[in-house]
């Protein structure tokens, strides 16, 4: 045996993280279900001068037999019953010790099983979450949260801490915690990013149709905004894409694409969790539900012949406004995001560690920014509580508060969905008042269920004495 690691599944995503492994000096040993993929892969490697790190196998008792023991094996499948079959064809080859390395994008508590499954059988499982892209991300260095066997971890370290993306010379690959973990951690980095892309989409739509801009015009001032405090990957992109050009049409490319998000279910399941939780991940939610919408077209297009067209005055919302509103938008996001890690880590025992999270992803993810070494360092602080609070964050919040209001009060007049913008506005509203209104709830709750309430100094668990029968109250004559 001479690879230091194998690989399985050499679709795009696959060959990329195996060529990066190869880039790094370390053999990789590949094997895919069909053979003509493994040839084209060692064209790639031939091609990229790579191919003495590599050693390809077609027939899997032999791709494990070239793995050093004990083994580390990437698997690189597609989420779901694949990733189950692929589990079940290594064990007949693998001995006690080895571990599968599972790299797509797995639902946690599918991790959690297959690790449950493996351990007593004395097989390592790490479920691992890898941010980046599948082209460049993967080939060059993506961000990686590793979850799962600790000790057969350590086997894969020095692999998977090579590859990853560095920042200021650190990697961005850490070890998060047991079982689920890392793709728990995953999850919720595609939530964020879920909500930072729709908060981007409600600015553009403020800009297009409120400000008149062209998608150029738009396109220049996220190349702005990434050179301030917005600075990130997403921003930057954003940029790019608002600057394409149709080779056919030469009409701007955004323009011609149809406004139907597609999503793949990691958003979903962060706002789900977080629900289940306790956690309110109102931008998460708003994100999802924002992609539901998009995605009727054919009912959006209907409704609008019934209600006409929507009434865009323009409001006195500068650019400025909305940068700014993006920035307070973010924050909010991001603070519900650390609160479902935080809360996850407590309820599952996994001692996530919320200042290496937000290190790991201030390079490699989709989500980096100069933002998240910010919130690194609030975090190695030690202050684990709501970023809301955190005074760094404070004091850009104070400052930015009053143009998300701008903004999203300008949406509301101006006939403009703002579903996560105006629920980050919502949830800092909510979050920030000593005095809410949940008092009426609980009056509520107790008519008609007799739940209970509490009373300050007079204790919990008391009940109203209320009308006996509804009828009985709309029969009382108001006036005599
Ligand atoms: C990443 C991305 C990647 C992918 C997600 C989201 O971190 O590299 O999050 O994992 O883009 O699957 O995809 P959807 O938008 O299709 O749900």
């Amino acid at each position: 045996a001479t690879a230091d690691i194998g690989l399985i599944g050499l679709a795009v995503m696959g060959s990329n993280l195996a060529l990066n492994i190869a880039e790094k000096g370390y053999t990789v040993a590949v094997h895919n279900r069909s053979p003509g993929r493994i040839d084209e892969f060692v064209s790639e490697a031939k091609a990229q001068g790579l191919d003495g790190n590599t050693i390809p196998k077609y027939d899997l008792a032999d791709f494990v037999q070239s793995v050093k023991a004990p083994r580390s094996i990437i698997i690189m499948v597609k989420a779901g019953k694949p990733v189950d079959d692929m589990i079940e064809q290594l064990l007949p080859h693998l001995e006690p010790g080895d571990a599968i390395i599972e790299c797509g994008n797995s639902l946690y508590t599918d991790t959690q099983r297959r690790f449950d499954y493996l351990k007593p059988k004395n097989i390592g499982y790490l479920g691992v979450g890898v941010s980046g892209g599948e082209e460049e991300g993967a080939r060059h260095g993506p961000s990686i949260m590793v979850g799962g066997s600790k000790e057969q971890w350590h086997n894969a370290e020095a692999v998977l801490t090579a590859i990853a993306a560095q920042f200021n010379g650190e990697s961005c690959c850490a070890y998060l915690g047991e079982g689920g973990a890392g793709h728990f951690v995953k999850m919720i980095h595609n939530g964020i990013e879920y909500g930072d892309m729709q908060m981007i989409a409600e600015v553009y739509g403020v800009m297009r149709d409120g400000l008149g801009m062209t998608a150029s015009e738009c396109g220049d001032v996220f190349k702005k905004w990434n050179e301030g405090p917005l600075n990130s990957y997403l921003i930057e992109i954003t940029g790019h894409v608002l600057h394409a050009v149709d080779a056919d049409t030469k009409k701007p490319l955004v323009d011609l694409i149809l406004d139907k998000a597609g999503q793949k279910g990691t958003g979903v399941w962060s706002a789900i969790v977080a629900q289940q939780m306790g956690v309110p991940a109102t931008a998460i939610e708003g994100a999802v539900a924002a992609r539901s919408i998009s995605s009727r077209k054919a009912e959006r297009v209907a409704a609008e012949g019934i209600y006409g067209r929507p009434n865009r005055v323009r409001s006195d919302v500068t650019l400025d406004d909305l940068e700014k509103a993006l920035l307070a938008g973010k924050i909010v996001s991001y603070a519900q995001g650390f609160a479902v890690i935080a809360k996850a880590s407590e309820e599952f025992g996994w001692s996530l560690p919320l200042a290496t999270i937000a290190k790991i992803w201030r390079a490699g993810c989709i989500i980096r920014s100069r933002f998240l070494d910010q919130m690194a360092s609030a975090y190695s602080k030690g202050d684990a509580s709501n970023l809301l609070i955190v005074p760094d964050f404070v004091a850009i919040m104070k400052d930015a508060h009053p143009s998300l209001r701008k903004v999203v009060a300008g949406a509301a007049m101006g006939e403009f969905p703002m579903v996560c913008l105006s629920a980050a506005l919502s949830y800092f509203d909510s979050y920030r008042q000593a005095q809410g209104t949940a008092n009426l709830i609980q009056g509520q709750r107790d008519f008609f269920g007799a739940h209970g309430f509490e009373i300050e100094g007079r204790g919990g668990d008391l009940h109203g004495t209320w009308p006996s029968t509804l009828q009985n109250k709309a029969a009382a004559p108001v006036v005599e």
